[in-house]
């Protein structure tokens, strides 16, 4: 049996095909552009996304038993507003997680409305980049198209509803969209009423790995699959990489070194951070998980290479780098604002520090360290709540760069294991795919005999000190810059 599992990132669409020992035989990846028509906006076309994923399946079962797919998952980029109208068409261009136009509805949510009574309703506050936060401004700026309103759904299901015909959505996803009530796994009906909408034009709620439906007959005919195929619900990108690097159960952590950079642990209580700085979120074995978030990971170490470097030879540029935790360049990784924790849309990078003796190599050093350092400002959260991984998996394509995961070891002083393939949220879907699919009977049970561990990095004490002395130092650009900025 094969199972697709679908990862609709930012960049492109990955498809990977696994068989039930959870062997990848075949990974295809279709692009599909990204707008950013004004500063700090960003959005993408549904329909980019179906035609891609579409031809990308055609390719991944090119010359393979076509008969043999049993089922297709998904994992997606979370929190986008896609909206259709009556006739099902796309209103308008899906505005995606890393949009910052919300700013004021935002404020709006967490002070009109109250930080308080938004975690008790939905175990979150509002972050520019949520979805309800984007319902509420289209409501203001396009009354138009909110009044055509009929179906509102996130990235990847809207490749389910166009595979299948059922409009779905999943918990760990749903989680994203400030509208779910994440301890009870169900619509908020407090949130329908503050953003205006009926719970009509919610998708239903599965859990990640159950069944939705099987696939339309002309989907079926034009891949050459089977009509019976199953299309399992799949879950926000997090937590399908969470299950792909089996980051599942109690206490696990991951991070993904993606577009956006995560830190996910996982969580089999309900649990919420007092100041909500990190996302109480469900998660895709049935459970729950907290999350922060930054918005610009690998991607700024792209953009660093190739908008600025001109290069595309990551691995050379990365080679020779030697001083690690003695670079005096700092980079602020807020390229489109921040999400965890400052929750600042208007915040942009920076490099401090630089003399004439700074190299290139070290500001490339500083744009790794910089995420890091990030992503450390959401462990901190964790730690205060007690909560303290001694280890983290990791995936994401920065995942690749051996450089990269030392520093991540150091700069968290966290084992960082590293599994065979780095392609979390695909491997997670085709997961859940097999699960749905009744090849084992939990998602806990199948990441336990399908992911393994290949090496750990391991942090060394002398250089965990070094780069505690320069995180103190970073802490400080943050609140010294913030008032800089203004979009
Ligand atoms: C998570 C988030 C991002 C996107 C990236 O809250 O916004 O990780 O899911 O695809």
């Amino acid at each position: 049996m094969y199972f697709i599992g679908v990862d609709l990132g930012t960049s492109a669409v990955k498809l990977l095909l696994m068989d039930e020992e959870g062997k990848i035989h075949k990974i295809v990846s279709k692009e599909y552009p990204l707008f950013l028509p004004y500063p700090g906006w960003s959005e993408q076309r549904p329909e980019d996304w179906y035609s891609q994923s579409m031809e990308g399946i055609k390719e991944l079962l090119e010359g393979m038993d076509k008969k043999q797919v049993a089922g297709i998952s998904f994992g997606g980029q979370m929190h986008g507003l896609v909206a259709l109208d009556c006739q099902d068409q796309v209103i308008r261009p899906a505005i995606l997680w890393n949009d910052g136009r919300t700013a004021e509805e935002t404020e709006y949510l967490n002070e009109a409305i109250g930080r308080d009574r938004l975690s008790d309703y939905t175990a979150n506050i509002a972050f520019a980049g949520f979805t309800a936060p984007k319902i509420l401004w289209l409501k203001k700026h396009e009354p138009e198209n909110f009044a055509r309103i009929a179906k509102i759904m996130l990235p990847k299901d809207y490749l389910a509803y166009r595979l299948s015909g059922v409009f779905c959505t999943d918990v760990s996803d749903a989680s994203g969209m400030l509208l779910l009530d994440v301890k009870n796994r169900r619509w908020s009906k407090e949130m329908l009423e503050i953003c205006g909408i009926s719970e009509a034009v919610l998708p239903t709620l599965y859990e990640s790995s159950e069944v939705v439906g099987t696939v339309r007959k002309d989907v079926a005919e034009e891949l050459g699959i089977p009509q019976d195929v199953k299309v399992i619900a799949g879950a926000g990108d997090n937590a399908a990489a969470a299950v792909g690097t089996a980051t599942v159960g109690d206490g696990a952590c991951n991070i993904s070194l993606g577009t956006s950079g995560t830190i996910f642990i996982s969580s089999k209580q309900f649990r919420v951070d007092e100041n909500n700085a990190l996302h109480s979120f469900d998660h895709a074995d049935g459970y729950y998980h907290l999350m922060g978030c930054m918005l610009s990971a690998a991607s700024g170490n792209k953009w660093w290479m190739e908008e600025i470097l001109k290069t595309s030879d990551f691995q050379s540029e990365q080679e020779e780098i030697q001083n690690l935790g003695q670079n005096r360049v700092f980079y602020m990784p807020y390229l489109m604002g921040e999400r965890s924790p400052h929750n600042d849309p208007d915040i942009r990078a920076a490099f401090v520090g630089m003399g004439m003796e700074t190299t290139r190599k070290d500001m490339t050093l500083a744009v790794l360290e910089g995420v890091a350092f990030g992503l450390r400002d959401s462990l901190e959260i964790a730690r205060k709540l007690g909560i303290d991984p001694e280890r983290t998996k990791i995936c994401g394509g920065g995942a690749k760069s051996p450089l990269w995961r030392k520093i991540i070891a150091n700069v968290m002083n966290m084992k960082v294991d590293i599994i065979e393939s780095e392609e979390g949220p695909g491997y997670g879907a085709a997961i859940l795919a097999a699960v749905g699919c009744g090849v084992f009977d939990s998602v806990e049970k199948a990441t336990e005999k399908l992911v393994h561990v290949t090496a750990t990095e391991e942090p060394d004490p002398e250089l965990v000190c070094r780069y505690e002395e320069r995180y103190k130092k970073f802490r400080e650009l943050y609140p010294a810059l913030k008032n800089f900025y203004s979009v």
